[in-house]
């Protein structure tokens, strides 16, 4: 059974626009989905139907496979289920601080007064709003209103949130920051509907992506299909993802092959082959560009020597001092390229205790004892503890590519995830390795 459907159903303005002509749509639970299309192809207005804010024309939108009543007691049942973040924050935020913003939510499902609180403050914390609690939302940055508007929604934990372009308006860092505040979000089971122009983001994020154009779905399926088609791009005046135009100049070069890739890590693994270099360590000589040199295993890392009579052997691409690391090209002889591993160490979740259920002092002791190259932190909780740790996270978004990108460069990386994003972090790159790509290796720990 789908969460959400829609059967052939139209919408027409007062004005006699006919904004929606005939949309079948059936989304999964738990799945990431995109709508893309051009303007007024008709994707606010949908997401207006999905919620029952606008009653159709004809046909019905059906949530747990029943159809939507439009009364006001079934109304109120369905928006408690599907909470609906607009394009425009302005239109979402009235109440005259943030706190009571995001409270209105938990109040009007009647839970009682200690409830909200909590539940309000955990929201702040995990939006790192607190700081704002009590400005104004009009006050407030284009950014930090949409947070607000994001975290408003979230309060009630509905089932489904819809985001209507949710990035719009966001500096690169806020935008990031709601990409994986999505994903931890879809992580707890919820099914997650945006509209985005950014085709980037819809190929690396989205399972499903939906191409609307003059009020019908165009085209739907997973975003390898949809973002490949040239045609299909250009008919609904959508711009390729880069990545996909960048493997497309690879590919008529002949130096990639294969799918066309939806990530950077996709990328990375369909150029891999005889161009794909060896970084390894320089031991206590300087390298030239060019020079040929030796190359061994010592401890899992790929040592470069200046005698080139061992059982491997290449070239420099860059000069390199001693005790550097350098990229070598042109690898002959038996040496099996080694990867880096990724150790993932799981934090409790916020509702799990969060940092207050960590030994600081263990998770200390463990990142001074390793050779980690990188540190990664995956989720809030990840985050807060490694800020009381004093740990300074090389990258808190996108973190499984990262992680895995980094291996893929043979360096270690340790990566701290809440809850159950460890085992997804695992479960990714075991799916990874199994598509026959270099392998990974990946370990959990809890702490
Ligand atoms: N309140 C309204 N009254 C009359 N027509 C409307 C109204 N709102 C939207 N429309 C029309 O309905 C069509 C679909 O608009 P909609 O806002 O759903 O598109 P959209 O895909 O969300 O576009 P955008 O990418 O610009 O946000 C457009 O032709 C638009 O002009
Ligand atoms: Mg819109």
């Amino acid at each position: 059974m789908f969460i959400l459907e829609t059967r052939n159903l139209k919408y027409e303005y007062p004005d006699g626009t006919l904004a929606l002509d005939g949309i079948d749509i059936e989304i999964e639970k738990g799945k990431r989905i995109a709508f893309v299309g051009p303007n007024g192809s008709g994707k606010s207005t949908l997401f207006l139907l999905l919620n029952g804010i606008l009653e159709p024309r004809q046909g019905e939108v059906l949530f747990q496979g029943r159809p939507i009543k439009y009364d006001a007691k079934s109304l109120r049942e369905v928006r408690k289920q599907i909470g609906i973040v607009f394009q425009n924050s302005d239109d979402q935020l009235f109440a005259p601080t943030v706190y009571q913003d995001v409270a209105f939510g938990p109040v009007n499902l009647g839970l009682p007064e200690e409830k909200v609180e909590s539940c309000v403050n955990r929201t702040l914390e995990y939006f790192g709003l607190t700081g704002l609690r009590d400005k104004p939302p009009h006050h407030l940055s284009g950014g930090q209103k949409k947070k607000v508007a994001i975290a408003g929604v979230v309060a009630m934990e509905p089932e489904v949130i819809i985001l209507d372009e949710p990035l719009s308006n966001l500096d690169p860092a806020g935008a990031s920051e709601i990409v994986e505040l999505l994903n931890e979000l879809k992580h707890f089971g919820k099914t997650i509907i945006i509209s985005t122009h950014d085709v980037d983001l819809a190929s690396r994020w989205a399972d499903v992506v939906y191409v609307l154009n003059r009020g019908k779905v165009y085209n739907s399926g997973h975003p390898s299909r949809i973002f490949a088609d040239s045609a299909l791009m250009e008919n609904t005046k959508l711009k390729l993802p880069t990545i996909v135009e960048t493997f497309r100049e690879f590919e008529a070069r002949g130096i990639a092959d294969g799918h066309a890739p939806m990530t950077l890590l996709d990328l990375v693994d369909s150029v891999e082959g005889p161009y794909i270099g060896v970084r390894c360590a320089v031991a206590d000589f300087d390298i030239l560009k060019g020079q040929q040199v030796g190359l061994f295993m010592r401890e899992g890392t790929i040592v470069a020597v200046p005698h080139a009579e061992q059982e491997a052997a290449g070239l420099a691409l860059s000069d390199a001092a001693a005790g550097d690391e350098v990229l070598i090209e042109d690898v002959r002889g038996s040496l099996t390229s080694g990867t880096g591993r990724i150790h993932v160490v799981r934090i409790p979740r916020v509702i799990e205790g969060g940092s207050n259920n960590v030994d600081i002092s263990d998770l200390k002791a463990l990142v001074d004892r390793a050779t980690f190259k990188r540190v990664g932190a995956m989720g809030t909780s990840a985050k807060v503890t490694a800020a009381k740790a004093g740990i300074h996270p090389d990258f808190e978004v996108d973190v499984i590519q990262s992680a895995m990108l980094l291996a893929l460069r043979g360096l270690d990386c340790l990566v701290l995830a809440s809850g159950g994003m460890a085992e997804l972090v695992k479960q990714r790159v075991d799916e990874r390795n199994s598509n026959g790509c270099r392998n990974i290796q990946c370990s959990i720990e809890k702490i």
